[in-house]
């Protein structure tokens, strides 16, 4: 077995399925009616709710009779509440189903199980009709902006597109183009150039002007500074903050690491195989990490901050991510996890909420004490399969 250090962004025994890559309809074990579960996070109104959600995609086999032999278990009952105005993080090694998460989100990808709500409409298996204005509200940004720019368009074409699907008349496209391109820190004249004229970061704002032309609420960002410099990771970073703060949108923002996501993010969800492992408040993640998941994530990235690195308990994992076509029943990271015992390898833990909005599934919880555990409480976002044991304290 070859040691797959966490934090590797290199993808994890991708399957390949033959055939129809779209996911299945009818799911190996479907969840059943979403459980109620608090609407809004703080005061804010919920935007999006997400319940017990699964993606589960068809392993095929056969050259004549095309038969599912196996499922990839890409989303696995992950439930959040994304509220009016926040930015959620959903961090984890390649492989753990975020793109899948956010694709299914717009309904770019069928949900197999579960619900997804947009404004207290459930969307999940709303018609292509129905999604049109859905749409508009809840935009995508890619993390190739080179592959997501048709690079026979020139920038006007590709943000006239948008607009006149928002209903701005013909003679106020090329005002709105270049108010838009202003907005996202590019120059009028970039309007009459291709895609393959612009730096990697210049076509990462263009890609976010895309967006938003239609006036979104939502951007959901699939690791949209991936693929840049350091440096202008940063600037497209501030961008997106300042954007949020003028037009009041709410974040869903991808990366494969924790160093991007901690000041941009509101809350932090940590992805393990399909599974949430840990949702809590952005730096509450950073100086209490309660998920030994998320001490391995953390102890991939550098700290800037010397009495943070001090402090803080470093779990150091070995060991491959388990496949997602059979993922292990109890705990998804117990094959790697130097806190696992018994337990964690027959039932799946609870997400068990702690105090500050701070969750977590696991049966061996760090950082917390002994009356933390007593106070917590199971989160009713918790996995429908999960077990009722309440979390042990560990040294
Ligand atoms: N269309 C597809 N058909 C089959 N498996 C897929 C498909 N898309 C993604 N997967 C699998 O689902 C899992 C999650 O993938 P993905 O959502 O892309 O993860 P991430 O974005 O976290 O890297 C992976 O095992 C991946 O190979
Ligand atoms: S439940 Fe057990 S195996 Fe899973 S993270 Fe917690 S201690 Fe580790
Ligand atoms: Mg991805």
């Amino acid at each position: 077995m070859s040691d797959a250090p966490i934090g590797d962004p290199s993808p994890v025994g991708n399957p390949s399925p033959v055939g129809d890559p779209s996911p299945v309809g009818d799911p190996v074990s479907q969840p059943q009616a979403p459980s109620p579960a608090p609407a809004s996070n703080g005061d804010r109104r919920a935007l999006m709710e997400v319940r017990h959600l699964q993606v589960l995609f068809p392993v095929k086999s056969g050259l004549i009779i095309d038969r599912t032999v196996a499922h990839v278990h890409a989303v696995d009952d992950v439930s959040f509440t994304l509220t009016e105005g926040e930015t959620l993080g959903v961090v984890g090694e390649s492989g753990c189903g975020k793109t899948t998460l956010i694709r299914t989100l717009v309904r770019l990808i069928d949900a197999t199980g579960g619900q997804i709500r947009f404004r207290d409409r459930d969307i999940t298996r709303a018609s292509r009709r129905a999604m049109q204005p859905i749409r508009r509200d809840v935009q995508m940004v890619f993390q190739d902006p080179q592959a997501s720019l048709n690079p026979r368009k020139r920038i006007s074409q590709i943000l006239a597109t948008p607009l006149k699907l928002r209903g701005v008349p013909n003679d106020q496209v090329e005002t709105e183009s270049r108010r838009l391109l202003e907005r996202v820190g590019m120059r009028a004249e970039h309007l009459s150039r291709f895609p393959h004229e612009f730096s990697g970061g210049q076509r990462q704002r263009i890609g976010i002007a895309r967006a938003l032309a239609v006036n979104p609420k939502l951007i959901l960002l699939d690791e949209p500074v991936s693929a840049l410099d350091v440096s202008i990771q940063a600037q497209v970073i501030n961008l997106l903050d300042e954007l949020q703060d003028d037009l009041g949108l709410s974040y869903v923002f991808v990366a494969h690491d924790l160093s991007v996501v901690r000041h941009v993010s509101d809350r932090i969800a940590v992805m393990y195989l399909g599974k949430m492992m840990e949702l809590s408040p952005s730096e509450e993640l950073y100086t209490k990490p309660i998920h030994p998941y998320t001490s391995a994530l953390l102890a991939a990235i550098p700290i800037p901050d010397p009495k943070e690195n001090r402090e803080r308990t470093r779990t150091k994992v070995v060991g491959e991510v388990p496949s997602p076509i059979d993922p292990p029943v109890g705990c998804r990271f117990a094959g790697r996890c130097p806190r696992a015992t018994d337990i964690c390898r027959e039932v799946e833990p609870q997400l068990t909420e702690y105090a500050g909005g701070h969750a977590a599934a696991c049966h061996h919880p760090q950082n917390v004490t002994a009356q933390e555990i007593a106070a917590a409480t199971r989160s009713p976002l918790s996995p429908l399969h999960s077990g009722e044991q309440m979390p042990t304290h560990t040294a």
